[in-house]
């Protein structure tokens, strides 16, 4: 099985307008013209691994697709890609099939929490956390994230003691952090995860992000760290943005404490999560088998843009950016423009011609700065980084 082609055919352009991909569908809806360059939400204008598209292939030669479980096959190739690149030990038995992270947050929100208990969250994130607590009719506690400096952001221990109370009973990590790259070191997770401990506080770590890392950061599974955090963890993961294939709908949660296990269990009996779909659990096993040398690939090209980016902010100084110790998304700092969120995406949206996400839609520590996707050919970036330009000399 290929593993991936070398060379930079793997990062060509392709046309997704007619593909039905989020990204350019919604761009009516959300810029309210077609007229942008959509850099938005999280996937990659990159083709999925060929060794993914093989299985596929293979698989359609079988022409029936009735009700299938995950075969245990899948599940000990993700676990063994978790062994290789996070020295993560992971049991069988502590993993199971859901359809997105979103859809897991919410089940072990309500799995582990009761309607009124407070969750903390960090400020800024991605937007789904804010929504999956308020919507489970739980409170939110939002603990602002800080930049110093250099633009490095720091939670912030002293001031989340002052802001917990008896009824809050989880937090939701994200872990590395959208959208603001960071891979949060030993140190942190350790203090992080001690403090929960201390305060009967369980984590829901969301990891998606964790193969999408560079050099010299590694990723620190919360649930590695130690047998109580293991025992106080639930961890997601799945391949949807390592190996750019979200619209498979496959990801797992892994819980190794029994008793959250039962409890995030009988959740998701009553929602029905299944088990998922014959071609996705090939995608899922192809990609965790035969993807390494695709993501090594990836990450390179994705190192390239980043550096691009960097090149791009020394010669215009008034965007500010600190590449993303993790994800394809950049974080750029805006507020020199002098603008409001308001007329800071109207800049970019009409006078540069670029659909990205607003800083803002993350919370509200993220007003004056706005999140750049760039998992795209080199060329597009520079096509973007080009329409900034223009729009700045205007
Ligand atoms: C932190 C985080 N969690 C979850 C998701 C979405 O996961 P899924 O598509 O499996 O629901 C994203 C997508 O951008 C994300 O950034």
């Amino acid at each position: 099985m290929n593993g991936g082609k070398n060379g930079m055919d793997e990062f060509r352009f392709i046309d997704r307008s007619n593909s039905n991909a989020e990204k350019y569908t919604l761009r009516k809806k959300l810029f309210h013209t077609e007229e942008v360059m959509p850099m938005w939400v999280a996937d990659m204008d990159i083709a999925t691994p060929e060794c993914v598209l093989e299985a596929l292939k293979e698989r359609l030669n079988h022409p029936i697709f009735g009700y299938e479980i995950m075969p245990d096959s899948a599940y000990a190739a993700q676990i063994a890609w978790m062994r290789e690149h996070h020295s993560f030990e992971i049991k069988r038995e502590w993993l199971s099939y859901s359809p997105s992270v979103v859809a897991s947050i919410g089940c072990a929100i309500r799995a582990l929490s009761e309607e009124g208990d407070e969750v903390i969250v960090m400020d800024p994130v991605y937007p789904p956390f804010y929504s999956m607590v308020k919507e489970n009719n739980r409170h939110l506690i939002l603990h602002p994230l800080k930049p110093d400096v250099e633009g490095k952001y720091h939670f912030d221990l002293e001031q989340l003691r002052t802001q917990i109370t008896s009824k809050t009973k989880l937090l939701l990590f994200c872990s590395p952090h959208n959208p603001i790259g960071r891979v949060w070191s030993r140190e942190e997770l350790t203090l992080l995860g001690r403090f929960c401990l201390e305060h009967g506080i369980r984590i829901i770590s969301d990891e998606i992000h964790c193969d999408i890392v560079y050099k010299p950061h590694t990723h620190i599974p919360m649930a590695s760290l130690s047998l109580e955090l293991s025992e106080n963890t639930v961890t997601l993961i799945g391949p949807g943005k390592t190996f750019n294939m979200a619209g498979f709908s496959i990801s797992t949660v892994c819980i190794a404490s029994d008793t959250l296990q039962r409890a995030y269990e009988e959740e998701r009996q009553r929602v029905h999560f299944g088990d998922g779909a014959a071609l996705s659990h090939v995608a899922f096993e192809a990609a965790y088998t035969y993807g390494g040398p695709w993501h090594r690939n990836v990450m390179d090209h994705l190192s390239r843009n980043v550096r691009l980016i960097e090149e791009w902010c020394r010669k215009n100084p008034v965007i500010r950016f600190r590449p993303p110790e993790a994800t394809y998304l950049a974080w750029l700092d805006c507020r020199e423009l002098g603008l409001g969120d308001r007329e800071l995406r109207e800049f970019f949206v009409h006078k540069a011609g670029l659909g990205l996400s607003p800083g803002l839609s993350f919370g509200k520590e993220g007003s004056g700065f706005m999140r750049l996707n760039f998992a795209v050919p080199t060329v597009v970036l520079e096509d973007a980084l080009e329409k900034l330009s223009g729009a700045l000399r205007g």
